[in-house]
């Protein structure tokens, strides 16, 4: 198999050429079957005339699908703008999960630039620690996204069945979502609401998902646009003070308190205190938490955003626990 930059030179070459058949086949090779608007744009490539003449971008088999070609099965979840189903799609018998989105929900800028950021992020990225995007449609009533569907529970159920977790139960749910952050930073993709319920533990598998809080962020750019989970978010988000990719980072420590103590560090019994607790690093871990996990929440939870660890420290030190 040839390497992807011998591919993409290919594809160059053929694009300067206008051989859109060759670009077509090239773009069909499994690697670079999902190329990415990035990839096109760092090659110079014009995504309108390739797009005019090739048919690219994020493969979406199910673009004219209707709801009535699925058998809709068990609610599997819900959330802010809808509910998600185990689905059947009927020509092939494929099992998958369907995120049906509320039209009547979207009814503001904000929330439809969430809902077409979700799935273009979504749809562009493909990992094994991620829920892979199958792809999307829309009817009068709804916007429904093709997920995979991961057999199991989230980590929420899991948490709230077992109370809290031990370190190298901590150690096994995590390492994947660090590597899958990882992965997302590579792509300039910041999740923005990492938490329980976006984690799931399908089979031994476990996948991030919910990408509908998802932005790009460039490098040394900052956002101001406040989004999360009140109980995971930075100081940073509450303060407005503008953000990047390390609010994910901060998360993560969030996560890890949570799960090793049971609740999550800054709970408080209204909003206004627990962003007041966020703001001034107020919390504490109880004695009896795993000293390496302890150490690790502790380097996290730090106000200053440049101060926190990076995300290859951080899977170093789960790695060895
Ligand atoms: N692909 C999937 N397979 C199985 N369960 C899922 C899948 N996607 C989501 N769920 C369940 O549905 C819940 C809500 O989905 P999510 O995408 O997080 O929606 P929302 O954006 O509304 O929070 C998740 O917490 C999880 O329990
Ligand atoms: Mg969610």
């Amino acid at each position: 198999m040839k390497s992807i930059k011998y591919l993409k030179k290919r594809i160059f070459e053929a694009y300067e050429q206008k051989d859109w058949s060759l670009i077509r086949e090239l773009i069909n090779i499994d690697e670079i079957k999902y190329p990415t608007i990035p990839d096109f744009e760092t090659l110079g490539i014009s995504l309108t005339s390739l797009n005019k003449n090739v048919n690219i971008g994020p493969k979406n088999p199910y673009l004219s699908a209707k709801k009535s070609d699925f058998d809709i099965g068990e609610k599997l979840g819900s959330g802010s703008l809808g509910k998600i189903y185990l689905v059947k799609y009927k020509p092939t018998q494929e099992v998958m999960a369907m995120k049906i989105m509320d039209k009547r929900k979207i009814n503001t800028e904000e929330i439809k630039k969430l809902v077409e950021n979700e799935i273009k992020i979504h749809s562009q990225i493909k990992n094994p620690n991620i829920v892979e995007f199958y792809g999307h449609f829309e009817d009068e009533l709804n916007i429904y996204l093709l997920l995979e569907y991961c057999p199991g529970v989230d980590l929420y159920s899991i948490e709230k069945k077992l109370g809290k977790l031990s370190a190298t139960e901590i150690k096994k749910y995590l390492i994947p979502v660090v590597e899958a952050l990882i992965y997302l930073k590579s792509k300039n993709i910041i999740h923005r609401d990492i938490k329980p319920e976006n984690i799931l533990v399908c089979s031994n598998n476990i996948k991030l998902a919910d990408f509908g809080a998802a932005t790009y962020l460039k490098p040394g750019e900052k956002l101001y646009d406040p989004r999360g989970t009140p109980d995971y978010i930075s100081p940073e988000i509450v303060t407005g003070n503008g953000y990047d990719y390390s609010t994910d980072i901060w998360s993560l420590g969030a996560l890890i308190y949570d799960l090793a103590v049971g609740n999550p560090p800054f709970d408080d019994i209204t909003r206004k205190l627990t962003y007041r607790k966020i703001v001034n690093i107020d919390y504490t871990i109880p004695g009896w938490v795993n000293p390496k996990i302890s150490d690790l929440i502790k380097d996290i939870l730090v106000k200053d955003p440049v101060k926190r660890p990076s995300l290859e420290f951080i899977l170093n030190k789960l790695k060895n626990i």
